[in-house]
């Protein structure tokens, strides 16, 4: 049997396809994060790795991994931007991911974040817990209307599309943009043209050379002033200091934000510019959510030690 390191604590049950199949866990008890000095050292030791997306399983971890037994690393996560897919592959190492389980849960959160970011919600709690409600006022928080806009998708993968049907009941358009047509209903062919015509954009694409800085200072101009953007995707596919000086400037309406450059610092400008939903990375957060994601990285994990092909594999 093998043994496979767990670089984080884990809903209960979680682990159970690798503890069902007889495999040692290799854990801390304390649930903190492990250095990359540490992480590689511990990668030497173990068949099997079960991370999260704040693990740092780069081409040193793998190498490392290589140089002993490792054969597969479990992401517990859909986004794997966080894994050296490339060195993995070089060194025979599968990577599987956690497709599917979150997608609805995400989009709660995403559209959580519409609405909370058009309405104004943080904006006007932050007032009324600072004492500044003087009472209910006609002219008062003032935001936009979400029924009966255009919701323009940037991606459409299974969380955007699970974006999709929600906004449905609300009344809203739809449409999405992706690099290749999709065939379905609502596609338009460039992202210029999604971001000129959506009242609400929301970001669904994984962070990748080609997404990084997707939205920058021209896609936000290209924006509506009244438009919002929501992103649950992954930072750095804004640029953040063009989405400050457009939040400043008034160019555009207002953001709600779960993920953020460079986490979990978070630029200071994000934090003091107006209009904004700040959340930390909570899109997957619930328990059973969690417990399906850990579950199924622990599958996928456990398949290949086992000389199975997971459905969730990414790479290697
Ligand atoms: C969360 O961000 C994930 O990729 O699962």
């Amino acid at each position: 049997m093998a043994r496979v390191l767990v670089t984080r604590h884990l809903p209960d049950g979680g682990l159970d396809p690798l503890v069902e199949a007889g495999h040692t866990l290799v854990r801390r008890d304390q649930d903190v994060a492990f250095t990359a000095a540490e992480l590689a050292a511990a990668a030497g030791e173990v068949e099997g790795i079960v991370c999260l997306l704040t693990d740092r399983i780069d081409r040193a971890v793998l190498e490392s991994g290589a140089a002993g037994r490792l054969r597969v690393v479990g992401n517990a996560a859909v986004g794997y931007d966080n894994v050296d897919l490339l060195a993995a592959a070089e060194l025979g190492i599968a990577v599987c991911n956690t497709p599917g389980v979150l997608d609805e849960t995400t989009a709660d959160l995403a559209f959580l974040l519409v609405l909370a970011a058009t309405r104004l919600a943080s904006e006007a709690e932050r007032d009324l817990r600072a004492g500044r409600w003087g009472g209910w006022g006609f002219m008062d928080h003032l935001a936009r209307d979400v029924h009966g806009g255009v919701l323009g998708l940037v991606g459409y993968g299974r969380i955007a599309r699970q974006v999709a049907r929600r906004a449905e009941g609300f009344g809203m358009e739809v449409l999405h943009c992706t690099r290749t047509p999709t065939g379905f209903p609502g596609h338009v062919g460039s992202l210029d043209e999604l971001l000129a015509t959506a009242d609400v954009v929301s970001l669904h694409v994984p962070l990748t050379e080609a997404t990084h800085h997707l939205i920058g200072a021209d896609q936000l101009a290209t924006m509506k002033p009244t438009a919002v953007v929501v992103n649950t995707s992954r930072g750095p596919v804004i640029d953040e200091e063009a989405l400050c000086d457009a939040l400043e400037a008034g160019t555009i309406f207002a953001a709600g934000l779960d993920v953020f450059d460079g986490e979990p610092a978070i630029n200071p400008r994000l934090l003091a510019a107006p209009r904004t939903v700040l959340l930390p990375h909570i899109g997957s957060a619930t328990t059973q959510t969690r417990t399906r994601m850990a579950r199924l990285a622990a599958q996928g994990v456990a398949d290949v030690l086992e000389g199975r092909t997971p459905p969730n594999l990414v790479g290697g």
